[in-house]
């Protein structure tokens, strides 16, 4: 994830790859972020903080107090930190790095390394202005943006977090349809994949309601409606809300663990 960053606010021009900065303990990974983006390598967490005025945490949940404690000494209010660490709430960002730096939470999804990411954004009590006019930039150079408060962040975690394994589910079964139905495979996934792509599109850039464009492409007696007959059949619609539930209450099950 931390990858994909990178590789968007490159491509956005947003900065120079000459003065990003990148902390990984593994060598392998630090090489080939240097030799794909020109990044440069920091020696370590505390030294990152140190030279950067803006520090992004994408490390996993586990791994987070520590870095937060190494980074802890070397940031202060010019400091702005955007954690994307899943499940760690600001309060808990505040305690670990025992500092008070501006603080953004964001919770990306994957679709940002194709440019098409979906982020919430939260953000701390002494972010400014003009932080949050950046952070939006940022993000929006790797997809869309929205703004929450940080209650919903778990909420947001089970939808756009989770939602494209859930997504990538819909697409097989699509697939498997079409192969059931007679189309080779490549061919099958190809048009489902192409079809959820373009559906999606139709919601975003006509600003339609779903229902409103489903009953454009169903007809009275029609193909569609059978189709939607069976799926409300099979209860996909509330599958799919429960899915999302369970996805949220796990995630706030993660952040009950980060409780004081
Ligand atoms: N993937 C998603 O869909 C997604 C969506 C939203 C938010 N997130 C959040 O984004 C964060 C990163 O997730 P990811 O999927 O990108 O994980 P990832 O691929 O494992 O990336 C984490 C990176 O942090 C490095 N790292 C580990 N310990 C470190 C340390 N002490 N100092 C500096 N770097 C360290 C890892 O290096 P090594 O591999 O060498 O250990 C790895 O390159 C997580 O907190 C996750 O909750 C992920």
């Amino acid at each position: 994830m931390g990858e994909a960053l990178v590789r968007g606010l490159l491509q956005a021009r947003l900065v120079r790859p000459q003065d990003v900065l990148v902390c990984d303990p593994s060598r392998e990974r630090r090489e080939h972020l240097e030799r794909t983006y020109r990044t440069r390598p920091a020696a370590g967490n505390a030294e990152l903080a140190r030279r950067c005025s803006l520090v992004f945490l994408a490390v996993k949940p586990q791994h987070a107090p520590q870095v937060l404690a190494e980074i802890g000494p070397e940031v202060g209010r010019g400091t702005l930190l955007v954690s994307i660490v899943a499940g760690l709430p600001l309060p808990a960002i505040e305690r670990h790095l025992g500092a008070p730096a501006r603080l953004v939470r964001a919770m990306p999804n994957t679709p940002a390394l194709v440019g098409a990411g979906a982020t919430a954004v939260c953000y701390g009590g002494s972010a400014t202005g003009a932080d949050r006019a950046l952070v939006r930039r940022m993000f929006d150079a790797v997809g869309r943006t929205v703004e929450v408060e940080e209650g919903l962040m778990d909420a947001v975690t089970g939808l756009s977090g989770s939602g494209p394994a859930f997504v990538f589910t819909v697409i097989q079964a699509l697939a498997d349809g079409g192969v059931q139905a007679g189309l080779p495979r490549a061919t099958a996934l190809q048009l489902a994949a192409q079809t959820v792509l373009g559906a999606a599109r139709m919601v975003l850039e006509t600003g339609a309601h779903p229902i409103q464009l489903r009953d454009q492409v169903a007809s009275p007696g029609g193909t569609t409606i059978q189709g939607i007959a069976a799926l409300e059949a099979a209860a996909v619609p509330g599958g799919i809300m429960g899915a999302v539930l369970a996805a949220t209450e796990q995630s706030r099950a993660l952040a009950r663990k980060h409780a004081p």
